[in-house]
């Protein structure tokens, strides 16, 4: 299926793996890795129905606040689907960055972080940007202090700053805003992602867990982000897309 008026760029709040395992009568852990294996399928499919930026909600910085045993787990988890998923990015031509603060992260996960970005770094097909120890609070609050420091050095004057001055610190910097935010799950809430970015970001949540996210559900969630009428609190019809499915 291909769609005329597909987000530019979709961020995806990936909730719903402990309860997915529940249902199915396993360990949490099972649904953790059945969640990271999810991965690959959805950004494949992103990627073919012409998303050209894909943002995933991995690893919030309020997720630390688990059980010690979740966290260790999580975070083996993260290096081994680094390892695991690497060669397949390359291959489907994936470029690929984290965004989040990674010194809390084992100088080992942080190592395999730079070299996944480092080798994917000239591909062009999708951007994959993937949310670890990431906060949208963290992120603004990082911003300040950096800006300020700016201001105090005397590079920046407070007159200067700006919205664009401020996108310019975030983490997200080379990221267009989010045009479509899709939350698994159930839950119905931003849960501190991209505070900033999602202004005027239009929001899909879909109850199914995140494992069992089908493609289907994607294109529908696509295909409905086409037919809505964004107005950016002007009067103008912008984006309006009546038509949207060639059939495949
Ligand atoms: C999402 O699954 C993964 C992370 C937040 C790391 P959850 O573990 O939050 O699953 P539910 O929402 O409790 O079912
Ligand atoms: C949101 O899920 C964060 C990620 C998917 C990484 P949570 O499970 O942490 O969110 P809450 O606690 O239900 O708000
Ligand atoms: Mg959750």
């Amino acid at each position: 299926m291909k769609l005329v008026n597909p987000p530019i760029h979709l961020a995806i709040i990936m909730d719903g793996n402990s309860r997915w395992a529940e249902s199915e009568g396993r360990h949490r852990d099972e649904g953790h890795r059945a969640g990271a294996k999810h991965v690959r399928t959805i950004a494949e499919a992103c990627a073919d129905l012409g998303v050209r930026y894909l943002s995933l909600f991995a690893f919030s910085t309020e997720n630390w606040d688990r059980p010690r045993d979740e966290v260790d787990f999580l975070i083996h988890l993260i290096g081994e689907t680094l390892d695991n998923e690497l060669d397949e990015l390359v291959e489907r031509e994936t470029k690929v960055q984290f965004i989040g603060e990674r010194s809390r992260f084992p100088s080992q996960i942080q190592r395999k972080m730079l070299a996944c970005e480092a080798r994917t770094a000239k591909f062009e097909k999708l951007f994959l940007t993937i949310a670890l120890n990431y906060g949208g609070r963290w992120d603004l609050t990082n911003a300040t202090r950096e800006l300020t420091q700016a201001v105090q050095h005397g590079y920046l004057q407070p007159d200067e700053i700006n919205e664009s001055v401020i996108a310019s610190y975030l983490a997200t910097r080379n990221l267009p805003s989010p045009d479509l935010c899709i939350r698994t799950g159930g839950d119905r809430r931003i849960s501190n992602f991209m505070l900033w970015d999602f202004a005027y970001t239009e929001f899909c949540f879909v109850d199914c867990f995140w494992p069992a996210f089908e493609i289907d559900v994607l294109q529908t969630a696509l295909v409905e982000y086409g037919h809505r009428q964004r107005r950016f609190g002007g009067r103008r019809e912008l984006n309006r897309n009546p038509s949207l499915v060639e059939s495949s």
